[in-house]
């Protein structure tokens, strides 16, 4: 045996390719995927309690809280970033499983990776938590955190890519792409934990974690496992969702790298980034309708489904709605150089920045958390009813939010831009719309809440042993 591949296997364990399933139907790699979606679905509870918080204490200034504003909204910001990623990589472990109908390479690597990115995201809260920070906006946790979440990435790619090419007769359009995402989550993310003494170099590296991240990394393994949604329940059929998956993927990567110019129109890079920026930006436009076009093929056949996919179904299509209006037509409206010389960084930003990083990624991951928990699980007449109220909850608590944040920010942008307002003036002005922002909050927490719950008592009725739990789907 080769030295490289006996130091392999140190790390990696007993290799279980070719693995068969266990009593429960699922494989270790699905398994995993478990840890990983319940650990979403938890961190997401959380964050809306935080959030709340938050939103409460920037209307009544005088609030005690034992954590300074700016450092609960580090927090608040390491969530909305961390809990999707965490969501993605278990989806990403249970579909691709799912498509290539063999276990995953490594239990091992897989178990090492969880343990990893888990302790390195508790580090980051609770280092913001006791005031450690570093003011890298989206990155504010301590830097050797961020080594911990790059390393786990690392075995997760080496984990995924193992497992693709353990049988490269397996491999489906989906399962590719959804590994290409991971890997550029772990490429995207290796600059940020060298220090830049140059703020340009600094800032601009800092946007390919946030917005190649979630423009260009998560927009992949989001296509991979909508199609695998809909091939796995059976609503379409493999040829009509994954025809033009690799023309969405290659679109998606080109207009990404280079529409991250939109976030470079004002740290100092020259100018015709205005120019790139902005045309790649509408080019932007293009992936999402193939999103669009393969969400309507799934729908097209009418397939009768069951309490459980038609919940995870209605989450999917929420995020389907957010990633056409908020995502991509916002992101496109605020992309115009002229648009945002005037709207940059105010509550316009914060607008697009919830209905896209919630709306569009966040109600995506939730979907796929609960229908990959719940299997083997059928939700009784009042768990889906329940269910049911948490999507209306979290669905107008976000249009509340984002629309009084949009109609704020509209104002904000008037006063302080175009009259040149003084910027705690403004504030006043603006206050009524934060508290009706605050108030959306409330529902949405209030829907974050009782979703939380579905996802731990599918996960709980689903363990091994558990007396609810079907041998199979
Ligand atoms: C799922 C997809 C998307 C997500 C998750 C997302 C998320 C975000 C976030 C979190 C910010 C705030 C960044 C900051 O505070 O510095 C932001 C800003 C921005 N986004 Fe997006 N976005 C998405 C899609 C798009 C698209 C497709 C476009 C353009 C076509 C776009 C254009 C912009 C622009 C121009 C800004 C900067 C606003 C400013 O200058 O204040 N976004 N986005
Ligand atoms: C109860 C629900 C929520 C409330 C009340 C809330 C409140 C806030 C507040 C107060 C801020 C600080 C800046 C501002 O005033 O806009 C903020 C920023 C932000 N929140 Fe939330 N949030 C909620 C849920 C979420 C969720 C679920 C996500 C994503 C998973 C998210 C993502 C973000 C992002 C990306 C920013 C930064 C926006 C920017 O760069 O301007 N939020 N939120």
């Amino acid at each position: 045996m080769k030295l490289s591949q006996s130091v392999l296997g140190l790390f990696t364990g007993r290799r279980v390719r070719g693995g068969r399933a266990l009593a429960s139907g699922r494989m270790m790699g699905q398994v995993i995927a478990r840890r990983f979606l319940l650990t979403a679905g938890m961190l997401f509870a959380v964050q809306g309690i935080v959030a709340l918080l938050g939103a409460a204490d920037l209307v009544i200034p005088d609030l005690p809280s034992p954590i300074p504003f700016e450092f609960g909204r580090s927090i608040h910001l390491g969530l909305a970033t961390l809990w999707p990623f965490i969501g993605t990589l278990g989806l990403v472990y249970y579909f691709l499983v799912e498509e290539l109908e063999h276990d995953i390479f490594s239990v091992r690597l897989a178990n090492w990776q969880f343990w990893l990115v888990l302790l390195s995201s508790l580090g980051i809260y609770g280092s913001l938590a006791l005031r450690i920070g570093n003011g890298r906006e989206y990155l504010e946790g301590m830097p050797v955190f961020y080594v911990g979440i790059c390393l786990s990435l690392a075995l997760g790619a080496l984990n995924f890519y193992k497992t693709l090419t353990s049988d490269r007769n397996a491999v489906t359009p989906a399962s590719g792409v959804m590994v290409i995402g991971v890997f550029l989550l772990l490429i995207m993310l290796m600059p940020n934990i060298i220090h830049f003494s140059n703020p340009v170099a600094d800032e601009g590296v800092k946007f390919w974690m946030v917005h190649l991240w979630e423009e260009m990394a998560l927009e992949l393994t989001t296509a991979g496992f909508v199609a695998s949604f809909f091939k796995t329940t059976g609503m379409a059929r493999p040829q009509d969702v994954e025809k033009w998956l690799y023309l969405e993927v290659t679109l998606t990567v080109v207009s990404a790298l280079f529409g991250t110019g939109h976030h470079y129109f004002w740290i100092g890079y020259p100018a015709y980034w205005l120019v790139i920026g902005f045309v790649f930006s509408v080019f932007q436009l293009v992936p999402v309708v193939f999103l669009v076009h393969m969400t309507y093929k799934g729908l097209k056949r009418r397939v009768s489904t069951g309490r459980r996919e038609k919940l995870a179904l209605w989450l999917i299509l929420s995020s389907l709605l957010y990633h056409v209006l908020g995502a991509y037509l916002m992101g496109f409206i605020i992309s115009v150089p002229w648009v945002n010389l005037y709207m940059h960084g105010t509550f316009l930003t914060s607008g697009h920045a919830h209905l896209a990083v919630f709306g569009a990624l966040g109600f995506l991951v939730l979907g796929g958390s609960y229908y990959c928990l719940s299997r083997g699980s059928e939700p009784d007449e009042r768990s889906f009813r329940m269910g049911v109220l948490a999507v209306l909850a979290l669905n107008l608590g976000l249009l509340l939010m984002a629309g009084s944040l949009l109609a704020g920010g509209l104002l904000q942008t008037y006063f302080w831009r175009v009259l040149g307002m003084d910027f705690m003036q403004v504030m006043q002005l603006v206050r009524p719309y934060l508290v009706l922002r605050m108030a959306g909050g409330g529902l949405f927490t209030l829907g974050d809440m009782l979703l939380g719950w579905q996802i731990f008592k599918a996960w709980k009725q689903t363990r091994p042993g558990s007396a609810c739990a079907h041998p199979a789907d």
